[in-house]
């Protein structure tokens, strides 16, 4: 059984309130090796800094890549070419072009999308579909910024949701058979996406922002500067920054773009969820986007992230070995007072907060502007519609995702 008062940094994810928890090992245990967990447990932004941006330290075990479970099936394959599963040299370069795709991404019309599919599900009366609302929404919203429409973006965001039950190292052998199907599907409805954004007509003239891009290195057809949110979207946008950063072949192109999908999934879900718990709990500021924004380091959609040494790693005077495994606090860190004046304080406009919420170092998450945008748009949908809730959820038992049970 559980227990509320001792609990486990994983089980912290889904209390109702994880934060003294929290608080007391930022305080007492800011780097200390957890028995219960057989892991490092970095929960002050001191050390959380330290391991994110530590080259020692990988996102996966050395001997293991891609999970035994789906190693060999599509999932597996589509696994180990994502940024964010892979280190090195070349996980780097794609990280240029992936980040170089989403820095373009025209949030004017993902709030727009966003806006429109939230009123549309409103609009069918009845209970408000909370998972759709959460998870659905923005899935779709970037598969169509992907290209895909016609009904293939809600069959992307339906697969998405069978994709990611792979990503956890609870997931059962269901779980696996899911997300190799998913991932089948999902190479299936973008992969034509991606050749289009790839042979698409470059457009005159081209934006003035975008830097010329620099010769081909082969493997797509010629492309070039290309105006934000036209023909493919971000999909052409991750062509044109891959062959700028010289990426040899489309293979981890394909991959990565259904990585935009399931990078958004949990998180944005967390992230609406949130912060509709927020105003459920008495937040009322008129300010949505401000709100959101406060709420990604107050009450943060991914608690923690994990990491694996691959070489020795020191801090505050404990070494980590290799093949030692560590547990990142993100949403511990975010309430460090070293960091952030009153920290337990939901201050929406709050002056240069520092978050680590979308993490840190070389594998920071490049989606933390869309992400707010969509989270901003369903919510201000929500209100405008006359939401309200008191409502004290449950979360998901998931052990990184923080995700209400609306
Ligand atoms: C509230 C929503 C989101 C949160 C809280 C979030 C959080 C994170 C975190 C913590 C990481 C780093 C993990 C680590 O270092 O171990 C990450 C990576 C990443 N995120 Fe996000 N994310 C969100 C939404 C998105 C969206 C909407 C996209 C794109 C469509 C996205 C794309 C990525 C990518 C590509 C990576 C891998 C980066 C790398 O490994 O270099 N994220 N995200």
């Amino acid at each position: 059984m559980t227990s509320t008062v001792h609990p486990t940094p994983v089980e912290a994810v889904r209390l109702a309130d994880p934060y003294p928890f929290y608080a007391r090992l930022v305080a007492e245990r800011p780097f200390a090796f957890d028995e219960a967990l057989g892991a490092w447990v970095a929960a002050d932004a001191a050390a959380v800094r330290a391991v994110l941006g530590s080259g020692a330290l990988r996102v996966r075990p050395v001997a293991e890549p891609v999970p035994a479970g789906i190693a060999g099936t599509a999932a597996g394959e589509v696994f180990g070419e994502l940024v964010r599963m892979t280190d090195g040299a070349a996980a780097a370069r794609l990280k240029g072009a992936v980040a170089g795709a989403l820095a373009r991404a025209d949030l004017g019309r993902a709030a727009a999308l966003a806006a429109r599919y939230t009123r549309e599900a409103l609009a069918r009366g009845g209970e408000v579909p909370y998972e759709e609302l959460m998870f659905g929404v923005p899935a779709r919203v970037v598969a169509a910024l992907s290209g895909l429409t016609d009904g293939a973006d809600r069959e992307a965001a339906r697969a998405i949701g069978d994709f990611v039950r792979c990503l956890p190292a609870s997931a059962t052998r269901d779980d696996h058979r899911a997300a190799a199907t998913a991932a089948t599907r999902l190479r299936e409805l973008l992969g034509p996406a991606l050749t289009a954004a790839a042979t698409a007509p470059v457009p005159e003239p081209a934006a003035p922002s975008t830097p010329a891009p620099g010769p081909s290195a082969g493997g797509f057809a010629s492309v070039a500067a290309y105006p934000a949110g036209q023909a493919g979207g971000l999909l052409r946008e991750l062509v044109v920054a891959a062959e700028r950063s010289g990426l040899p072949h489309p293979g981890p192109l394909l991959s990565n773009a259904i990585g935009f999908l399931s990078q958004t999934y949990d998180a944005t879900a967390g992230l609406i969820g949130n912060t509709l718990v927020a105003l459920a709990r008495g937040a009322d500021t008129p300010d949505t986007g401000a709100l959101v924004r406060e709420v990604v380091r107050y009450d943060a959609p991914v608690q923690n992230t994990r990491r694996f040494a691959a070489e020795p790693f020191t801090h505050a005077g404990s070494t980590v070995e290799p093949g030692q495994q560590l547990l990142v606090l993100l949403a511990a860190a975010n309430r460090d007072p070293a960091v952030n004046p009153d920290p337990h304080a939901l201050s929406p406009g709050r002056v240069n907060p520092v978050v680590f919420t979308f993490g840190a170092g070389a594998h920071r998450c490049p989606g933390g502007e869309l992400a707010t945008t969509l989270a901003t748009a369903v919510v201000t949908e929500l209100r405008t519609a006359g939401w309200s809730t008191t409502a004290t959820p449950a979360y998901r038992p998931l052990a990184n995702a923080r995700i209400p049970l609306l």
